[in-house]
């Protein structure tokens, strides 16, 4: 450090051509972070550097990088003879398809991409920049956490982050990517942002990594078990997308921003489209005959959506509901659907919670949103109620009933009980709502209704099994069908399913500039 003082306080007695040159190994070195040998290391891990994976995401030759001459200020245990140009993170920004974004990518060749205060003060820098300017932050995140040797400094670059990533939620879309480790009080970060990507195999998240669980815990359990990207996009929900590669991740995340705008003001950005152009595949056949056959959603979204334009968010997790970005007629919407083929498209706790969050995220962010409904209920059982199906489901309600964005309902076969109401029904708010013709909209089952209403009579019955039945198909004809609803309104029109598409185009551009707000407030409670 008392070397490069030396340096710094002499460069005006430089000359011109010496000064540049200066300039130039500057920046060389800068480029060279760690070292060869640390940059080498990081490869064979598996893992690109910092910069690399900054070409492989923004557009050719757009990124500036802001700080690159950054030193660490910190002198205990020798760091005064350790100083790397930078300090750890890259940051700066560039475009992604031609649109501004903001980032940082922890270099894990220097300190293993750890936090100090300089390099917190950088991330600061950067997500200022962001929200001042209304774009996208993202971060590559490959750190080995706070800066050991810098002690409390860096846990306090650590709260300053957390404070800007709260603090700009539901202002600019906050994206991480875990390229790496992300361990202890480091994983709140991600945890704010509005999307988590994980690279498999390479990246892990944690409060508390194997040896402190098998201390406490007695449990004996693999960094990638414990928190590597399966266990999160599958056991946990901690991350939306899980990928193959870094390569992947990457390109995942600009496929990601071609849903979603610059910032709350604006709306995302609208593809070409011509009504006149389409040939679309037939989606009547896709609703079995029987009632309780399972079907997959999937196929029902890939019908009405823009041909291969469904990104799917959250894939492998709470699979009895579908979230995700599609284009419809070229511009973005949300789509949250029950899905038959898992637990029957069931509501559960965690059904509920991921389905709360995706909506949160559009309606923050001008998304206007698709509800394909088919649902029997809310999951009963101890396990539910005891883990609070009632303040979780209340969640989604709650997101729905609060969002003022553009909100449609398709009824595709079953509504029943408080999930008819939870599910984007007209009551809560949603402005358009149609039934398909096998639409069945209920208390509840028919069954369990005519077990319950009739009980006294199918006792009394000579033959209770028949009696039970003839209830149960009286029950059938009066509510399994969409015109009950129809009748008062609640769904504005029972339409056929290959009509669907074009109802939904019409049906959103009419709903184009639809104003709609909140009472005044400092901000609501959503219960937690
Ligand atoms: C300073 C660190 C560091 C850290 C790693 N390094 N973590 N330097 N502070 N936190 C350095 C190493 O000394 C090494 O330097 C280089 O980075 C690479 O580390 P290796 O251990 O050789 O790499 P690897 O075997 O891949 O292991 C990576 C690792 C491990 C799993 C991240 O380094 C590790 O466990 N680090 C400590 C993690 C930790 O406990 N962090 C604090 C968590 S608490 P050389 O010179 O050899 O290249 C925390 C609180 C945040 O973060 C609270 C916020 C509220």
């Amino acid at each position: 450090m008392a070397d490069q003082n030396n340096q710094q306080s002499e460069v005006h007695l430089l000359s011109k051509d010496e000064k540049f040159k200066l300039l130039e190994s500057k920046n060389q070195e800068a480029l060279l972070g760690g070292g060869e040998k640390r940059i080498a290391a990081q490869h064979k891990r598996g893992k690109l550097t910092a910069r690399e994976r900054i070409t492989l995401l923004v557009d050719d030759g757009s990124f500036e990088e802001i700080g690159k001459f950054v030193e660490h200020r910190a002198t205990d245990f020798g760091l005064d003879k350790e100083v790397y140009l930078g300090d750890g993170v890259v940051t700066g920004y560039g475009t992604v398809n031609g649109r501004l974004i903001y980032l940082y990518s922890q270099d894990f060749t220097v300190f293993g991409g750890s936090l100090s205060e300089t390099h917190a003060e950088k991330i600061c820098k950067i997500m200022d920049l962001a929200t001042k300017n209304g774009a996208p932050l993202i971060g590559l995140n490959d750190s080995g956490g706070a800066r050991i040797q810098e002690g409390v400094v860096s846990l306090g670059g650590y709260a300053d982050i957390f404070y800007r990533n709260t603090r700009a939620s539901g202002v600019i879309p906050q994206i991480s990517a875990i390229m790496g480790p992300c361990a202890g009080g480091a994983v709140y970060s991600p945890a704010i942002t509005d999307f988590i990507f994980m690279v498999e195999n390479t990246s892990y998240m944690f409060v508390t990594g194997p040896s402190v669980v098998k201390t406490v815990t007695q449990e004996d359990v693999t960094a990638e078990e414990l928190g590597g990207a399966s266990t999160h996009s599958s056991k946990s929900g901690v991350t939306h997308f899980s990928s193959a590669n870094e390569v992947q991740c990457l390109n995942d995340i600009k496929r990601l921003l071609n849903y979603i705008p610059q910032n709350c003001e604006e709306d995302s950005p609208v593809y070409a489209y011509d009504e006149q152009d389409e040939i679309r595949p037939k989606l009547t056949d896709i609703i079995p005959e029987n009632p309780n056959q399972p079907y997959d959603m999937h196929e029902v979204v890939e019908h009405l959506v823009d041909e291969d334009s469904f990104f799917e968010v959250h894939k492998n997790y709470a699979e009895n509901i579908i979230v995700g970005f599609a284009k419809l007629g070229g511009r973005s919407i949300g789509i949250v659907g029950n899905q038959p083929a898992s637990l029957a498209g069931v509501l559960d706790i965690d059904a509920s919670v991921k389905g709360a969050r995706f909506v949160r995220f559009c309606d923050s962010f001008n998304i206007p949103l698709l509800v394909l409904e088919d649902v029997p209920g809310f999951l009963p059982g101890t396990d539910q109620e005891w883990r609070g199906i009632i303040t979780n489901g209340a969640k989604l309600l709650y997101a729905f009933a609060e969002a003022t964005v553009p909100r449609i309902t398709v009824i595709t076969r079953k509504a029943y009980g408080g999930a008819y109401d939870v599910m984007n029904s007209k009551h809560i708010g949603a402005d358009m709502n149609y039934a398909w013709p096998m639409a069945e909209i209920a208390v509840m089952g028919a069954k369990g209704a005519a077990e319950i209403i009739f009980k006294r009579e199918i006792a009394a019955a000579d033959d209770p099994e028949a009696k039970l039945q003839e209830k149960v198909d009286e029950y059938t004809a009066k509510f399994a069908n969409p015109y009950r609803a129809a009748r008062r309104g609640y769904v504005d029109e029972v339409i056929s399913p290959d009509t669907t598409r074009l109802k939904l185009i019409r049906a959103f551009k009419m709903l184009e500039n639809k104003v709609d707000s909140l009472p005044k407030k400092k901000h609501g409670n959503i219960p937690l």
